[in-house]
């Protein structure tokens, strides 16, 4: 392998030549040069390559996880635009998923390499680096529910080095990846802490109104009801505070469990649960718009 591999020009396409039915869904792929969610694509490879430790073998474990995470969703999708159902009836159904520590780390390494990959995904990276992180004081209190491969966790830091940050995540396995990820971003022990725990299981034991911030990216799908999250969130935030949310709506995954059917739903649920939106992007899948349910992106900054 040379080290052009490394490059996102390079890794998209090798991920073209072996699985062709994914090109489509490539932003490198299918973007100009000059395109600029290439810079924050470029931002994500680099934080895989950090993960690999510079290692050439785990790029290469990371990219073939990324294509089966493609093509797992390529058949989810096609069978939930017959059925309008996810295959995932409850969060119960996930419990072996989150203690299969070998299955947790190739998803992780999958997800972590769709932020390089996706269109969608650079949209979102990029909203949450300028819009939401840019504009937080210089030393937040941060709670990040479900960080996994510990992407957010990179940028926060990169941009406000002052943050104290603690993860809570349902999943063991999930945690020992973003330690992992938080070592090898060469982060000092004591700028955080892991929580294992299930924020649904526990909202009322969280400390109420001690953190400036709250990261929630792709965590509200996965639980059969995503208002006790919104609800800790709210309970967690200091009266100023302000929270970054991500989620999806038609967008089926092997961990999929709670359906949003649009965006009008997920705003409502957030602001129902006390919470108000202060800027949200939505970006609908590429090559999608003509489809009656509509699967999109959606992410959000929101207040108390
Ligand atoms: C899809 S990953 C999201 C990773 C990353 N935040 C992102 O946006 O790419 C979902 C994460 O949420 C965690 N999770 C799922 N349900 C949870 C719950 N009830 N409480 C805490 N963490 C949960 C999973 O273990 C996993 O680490």
């Amino acid at each position: 392998m040379t080290e052009s591999l490394w490059s996102l020009d390079e890794v998209t396409a090798r991920l073209v030549a072996d699985v062709p039915v994914i090109a489509g869904g490539l932003l490198a792929h299918t973007s100009e040069i000059d395109d600029p969610r290439r810079r924050w694509a470029e931002r994500a490879l680099e934080h895989v390559r950090v993960l690999c430790d510079g290692d050439p073998a785990r790029l290469e474990a990371a990219m073939e996880s990324f294509a089966i995470t493609s093509l797992d969703f390529l058949r989810l999708q096609a069978r939930f635009l017959k059925t309008g159902r996810y295959a995932c009836g409850s969060a119960d159904d996930l419990v072996g998923l989150y203690a299969d520590s070998e299955q947790m780390v190739e998803y992780l390494d999958g997800l972590a390499l769709s932020y390089a990959m996706w269109p969608n995904h650079a949209v979102t990276m990029a909203f949450f680096a300028q819009e939401f992180v840019d504009s937080l004081g210089p030393d937040p209190r941060v709670m990040e529910i479900g960080p996994g491969h510990g992407l957010f966790a990179s940028l926060l830091f990169e941009r406000r080095p002052g943050a104290f940050y603690r993860a809570i995540d349902i999943s063991a396995s999930s945690l020992l990846y973003t330690e992992r990820s938080l070592r090898a971003l060469g982060l000092p022990e004591d700028r955080y802490e892991l929580v294992e725990s299930d924020i649904t299981a526990a909202p009322r034991q969280l400390p109420a109104a001690q953190f400036d911030v709250v990261v929630c990216s792709e965590v509200l799908e996965h639980v059969d009801e995503p208002e006790l999250i919104l609800g800790a969130i709210r309970t967690a935030l200091a009266p100023s505070g302000t929270a970054f949310l991500t989620t999806v709506a038609n967008m089926e995954a092997i961990d999929h469990v709670y359906l949003f059917e649009d965006v009008a739903e997920i705003r409502s649920l957030i602001e129902n649960c006390g919470l108000s939106i202060v800027d949200e992007r939505a970006s609908v899948l590429a090559g999608a718009q003509e489809q009656e349910r509509l699967p999109v992106n959606y992410s959000a900054i929101v207040e108390r």
